[in-house]
């Protein structure tokens, strides 16, 4: 196994642990079918991801070190990197839900289960403050805890401010897809996926380093354009990848989302291609959904996909060499490597 296969199974034992410990927290009485209901939510949705956000924060903290991870060190890594995958499984649990998804991972989504349904915006709730819980018990004492609290209350406000911009826009009342400017969707990517999935665990990091984050200002910028390169794949992959290696199925043309191709689309179109997607975006039926496609395919929306792709990874490659520090240089690229033409 290479070094990374190496990483990440070490990783995933850790998530047994962490789990038997909030089925087992000795402040709580909980029950034997208690016990079952948390596991078996957690186990539906927190392991089962890319992990790029948990395994950023190990492979980061390693990097800063510049040598291996002592067993210590890597354990805090690891119960930090599966906060925020629990972080995770809470946003997509809830973004499922408000999203009308059917799959995630390859499954159906949480939600859809019988048995669940809207139990899961509880859910959702207890996979957050299941982060809390597990920060509190094992950082409690160390001198960055309230640096780090904070930081995560931080992200975790804009996060949801994101997913609150990305939602409000597709229900008014009136429906105008003018107000879907490039301006209008940085705004709502870097809020509700920069911050949490690029900026957070680098910056978890570098607390864990014992670096304060004012000394790295530089390198939030970067980050929060690899988070909107990131977004734009992911729209991209909403209409044009493959549901079977994706793991789920798109819906932002039915939702009337502000995605990338929208944009793009939209800036490229003349009056009869604007007409037809007007007439047809954000409506459900499968014949709508074709007809928005084929405009897409018409102005060649995936060619021009690929040319932001190629542009974006140099242009994030030029700022990340233009960078002091050469371990930082090394964690931005890893990022970005770990990205670049990424299929799921
Ligand atoms: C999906 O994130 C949500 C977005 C921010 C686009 P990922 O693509 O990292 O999802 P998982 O965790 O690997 O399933
Ligand atoms: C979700 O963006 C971002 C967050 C979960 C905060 P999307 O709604 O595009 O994510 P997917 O495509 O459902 O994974
Ligand atoms: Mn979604
Ligand atoms: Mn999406």
């Amino acid at each position: 196994m290479d070094e990374l296969g190496q990483t990440r199974s070490r990783f995933l034992a850790m998530y047994d642990r962490l789990k038997h410990e909030m089925m087992h927290d000795a402040d709580i009485e909980f029950t034997d079918e208690m016990r079952l209901q948390v596991e078996e939510i957690l186990d539906y949705n927190v392991p089962r991801g890319k992990l790029n956000r948990g395994l950023a924060v190990i492979l980061t903290y390693q990097t800063l070190k510049g040598d291996e991870l002592s067993e210590e060190e890597f354990f805090l890594a690891s119960v930090l990197g599966w906060c925020l995958e629990w972080l995770q499984a809470c946003l997509l649990v809830l973004d499922d839900i408000m999203d009308n998804s059917q799959t995630r991972r390859g499954r159906t989504c949480w939600y859809r289960q019988p048995k669940v349904g809207l139990n899961a915006i509880n859910h959702g709730i207890l996979l957050k403050t299941h982060t809390h819980r597990i920060v509190k018990r094992y950082f409690r004492e160390k001198p960055y805890y309230l640096e780090l609290t904070e930081l995560c209350d931080e992200v975790g406000y804009q996060t949801s401010l994101g997913q609150m911009l990305d939602l409000v826009i597709t229900n008014e009342g009136k429906k105008d897809l003018a107000k879907y400017t490039m301006q209008a969707y940085r705004r709502i990517v870097i809020y509700k996926t920069s911050y949490y999935s690029f900026y957070l665990p680098v910056a978890c990091a570098l607390l864990l380093s014992g670096v304060e984050l004012e000394k790295y200002k530089g390198i939030k910028e970067i980050l929060v354009e690899m988070g909107v390169y990131f977004q734009v794949q992911d729209d991209y992959l909403d209409c044009f990848g493959d549901p079977e290696v994706a793991g789920k199925i798109g819906t932002d043309i039915e939702d009337y989302k502000c995605s990338w191709l929208i944009v793009q689309a939209l800036k490229l179109a003349d009056d009869d291609k604007k007409q037809i997607l007007y007439e047809n975006y954000g409506k459900s039926d499968p014949t709508s959904v074709a007809k928005v496609k084929n405009v897409y395919r018409e102005l060649d929306i995936q060619g021009l996909f690929s040319k932001y792709e190629a542009e974006s990874y140099e242009n994030l490659l030029l700022a990340i060499e233009a960078q002091s520090s050469s371990a930082m240089q090394e964690i931005l690229k890893a990022l970005l490597e770990k990205i670049y033409q990424r299929k799921k």
